[in-house]
């Protein structure tokens, strides 16, 4: 797993396997909008301000991608330990 910082809040949430970052956020009250939930149509898009995404999805470009600063929370992970969001 993986820990979330949702940085508006200063909630911190841990993301177990198997679960999504929507779902460990959805645990202490912090909702996102979702619809495809397959890393398609990019209606949970957050900003990334900590951490290094790995990123799960096929909506963003892989310069988006490489980039680091974005990532769609529905499906995608992390592959450092912490990821700061701007939610
Ligand atoms: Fe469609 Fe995340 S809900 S990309």
């Amino acid at each position: 797993g993986f820990e979330v910082v949702a940085s508006r809040s200063g909630k911190t949430v841990q993301v177990a396997e198997g679960q999504t970052i929507v779902d460990a956020l959805a645990g202490v009250g912090i909702k996102v909008e979702i619809s495809c939930e397959q890393g398609v149509c990019g209606t949970c898009l957050c900003d990334v301000l900590e951490g290094e995404p790995d990123h799960r999805d096929v909506y963003l470009t892989d310069d988006e991608k490489a980039a680091n600063d974005q990532i769609l929370v529905c499906c995608s992970r992390a592959k450092s330990k912490k990821l700061v969001l701007d939610i």
